[in-house]
């Protein structure tokens, strides 16, 4: 018989407990493009590399190392995400959102998930973080969902509400502990798109114009599959560069262009104050 998107996530959760012992994990984390630090300043951490792990993909993008962290952070056990899987890669909806279904069985409840992505709104520049408010699911608009497909009521309710996707109560810790630390918090709208390609100057007028503020390739998967679990999703963009709308032919020697090395150059810089922010939410929370 073939396996269902629940076994396959009760054999991964059952692998990664067998691997880290009955400690209590309620937090797990995703680490998105060039952020994987937060996993380094863990002390007596279980690295498993996602390829021990039973249904879990291999991340194929420079800058996704591809291990599960499993350490103290707080007064709970986080298990952190150093890197993701993506829809441009080839996977599908549910091989991308199986770790998230896989933390749920852990009895994780609370979801904190990061991202690098290009800044739309003016003041949204390289280097800033914004707290995601809100997303639009272009991919899901047009059809591709992780929860289409028989329901499975186990895993969560057919129709389930997105009013609230990302936590209220989260985002006022996340604001507070910013403060706290004087690590300066945008707020906004995340768009995914499918990718690979970064958008044309005329996708990023049309992603203006609907409401996003930044736009990226990943996140809102694993947000849906994670608000389908029931569990609780705070989720930060770090903006690692600008999304460019200037038109061919309006100023063509001083339009810049977006890169993968910008993105990763800008992560890895501005990882650890994304690094503290998560921290700070994680003791205040547990
Ligand atoms: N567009 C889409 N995805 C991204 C970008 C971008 O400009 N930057 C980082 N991820």
């Amino acid at each position: 018989m073939t396996k269902t998107e629940r076994d396959k996530a009760i054999e991964a959760a059952e692998y990664i407990r067998m691997r880290v012992g009955p400690v209590p994990i309620h937090v797990g984390v995703v680490l998105g493009s060039g952020l994987g630090t937060l996993a380094e300043g863990l002390s007596n951490a279980q690295i498993i590399p996602y390829t021990d792990i039973p249904h879990f993909g291999a991340s194929t993008v420079p800058g996704h190392v591809g291990r599960l962290v499993l350490g103290k952070m707080g007064r709970t056990t986080a298990c952190i995400m150093q890197g993701r899987l993506h829809y441009y890669e080839g996977y599908s909806l549910a091989q991308i959102t199986l770790p998230i279904r896989a933390m749920r069985q852990l009895g994780i409840d609370t979801l904190i998930i990061t991202n690098a992505a290009g800044g739309i709104r003016a003041d949204l520049q390289p280097g800033h973080l914004m707290l995601i408010i809100d997303h639009l699911n272009l991919v899901g608009m047009a059809g591709h969902n992780p929860l289409r497909g028989p329901n499975d009521d186990r895993l969560g309710p057919r129709f389930p509400s997105m009013t609230r996707a990302y936590d209220p109560d989260l985002a006022a810790i996340a604001r507070q502990v910013a403060r706290e630390r004087g690590i300066p918090l945008s707020e906004g709208v995340y768009a995914m798109v499918a990718g690979p390609n970064f958008e044309t100057p005329a996708e990023v007028r049309y992603l203006r114009l609907i409401g996003a503020d930044a736009v990226g390739m990943s996140t809102v998967p694993e947000v849906l599959v994670a608000r389908h679990g029931g569990m609780r999703v705070l989720g930060f963009s770090l903006i690692s560069n600008v999304a460019v709308d200037t038109l061919p032919g309006a100023a063509p020697e001083k339009t810049p262009e977006a890169s993968h090395e910008e993105v990763l150059d800008v992560g890895i810089k501005a990882a650890p104050m994304l690094a503290s922010l998560i921290q700070g939410v994680i003791e205040r929370i547990t």
